[in-house]
Formats: C-alpha cells, structure tokens, sequence
C-alpha cells in the first residue's frame, strides 16, 4: 500500500512514517528557548519537531506524542498564547516565542481549567489530556466566555480514544463561568 499524507508526514529535513521518526545526519544548532517562564539553552538541529525538545532534551513529558502528523492535539502547547501541535512545528519557529507547556500552564494546577477537570472528572486513560486542556486555555485567553459552537470548532481536532468529549466540554463550561 502506498503512504498517504496522513501516513506521512516531511517536518524541515525530516521524515515521519506512521508516527516513526527517520532521522538523517543533521548539523546541531545552538537554540535557546523561552519555556515556561525560563530560558533553556538546546543542542539540536534546527528542524528538530518542538515535541522532541520538550520530552527528550527538556525532558518536559507532560506533552504527549499521538499521531506525530498534527492530527490528534495529544502534542498542543503555546507558542505566544496560540496553540500549535508541537509533533509538526520544527523547533526553529519557537525561537523568540513564549512556549507554554501544561508544566507552565500554572505554578500549583491551579488553572480554572485545570480545576474544573478535576471537578468533572474527566480523564479516562489520560493520555490526550494535557493537550485537551491547553487547546482549551488557548482558546479561553482569547474568549472567555466561549459559545457551544466556537468550543465545539475550538475543540474539533483534539481526538479523544476514549471518549471524554462530554466531559471536556462541561469542564470548559465550568470553568468559562457556569454550565450553559
Ligand atoms: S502528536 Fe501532534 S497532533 Fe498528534
Ligand atoms: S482520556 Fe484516554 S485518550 Fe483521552
């Protein structure tokens, strides 16, 4: 069977079949990065994918791998408030940006998303999580009080295997300021 794009992802001079990283030999950059309020001096080429940073050379793991292809939100963090999938962001578009992780998202998991999760309840597994939840902050700076539809579009690309939409979504409620 021939890879489709979903199956293959090129991230700068890297290849991602079905979520396997192929690494060729590749010059080493010296990168700093402005994570979680800290700067952090980093040795790696410069199209390394952000996520690889974060886990393997940051060793920040609350950020998950999923898909690698930018299509689950497992691997969401903030680049200057947005939320990116950092499996397919290559590290050299981070620099100079602010990059918040769930790590940094608060100093004592006292975010009103983060409060409301526990309150509902909601992870299963818990794998999906933590990008779940900096999707919905993203989108709770730059709306407060979201509408079902904007949390609906909002919320659309980050996949949940077991099913904790329900829950996500009356957490965000929650912590927009009541249940709709
Ligand atoms: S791991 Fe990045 S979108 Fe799936
Ligand atoms: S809680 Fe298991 S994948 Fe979302």
């Amino acid at each position: 069977m021939a890879p489709t794009s979903r199956m293959l992802a090129k991230v700068g001079g890297r290849v991602t079949i079905l979520g396997i990283h192929f690494k060729s030999e590749a010059r080493m950059d010296s990168i700093t990065l402005r994570v979680n309020g800290h700067d952090r001096q980093v040795a790696v080429p410069a199209d390394t994918p952000l996520l690889w940073v974060l886990r393997d050379t940051l060793d920040l793991t609350g950020t998950k791998f999923g898909c690698g292809v930018g299509m689950c939100g497992a691997c969401t963090v903030h680049l200057d408030g947005d939320a990116v999938r950092s499996c397919s962001t290559p590290v050299s578009e981070a620099v100079g940006k602010k990059i918040t992780t769930i790590e940094g998202l608060s100093a004592d998991s006292s975010h009103p998303l983060q409060l409301a999760w526990i309150a509902e309840d909601v992870p299963q597994c818990g794998y999906c999580q933590s990008g779940q939840i900096m999707q919905a902050a993203a989108l709770l700076a730059r709306k407060p009080h979201p509408s079902e539809t904007e949390v609906l579009e909002a919320m659309n690309g980050n996949l949940c295997r077991c099913g904790t939409y329900q829950r996500i979504r009356r957490a965000i409620d929650r912590a927009a300021g009541g249940a709709r």
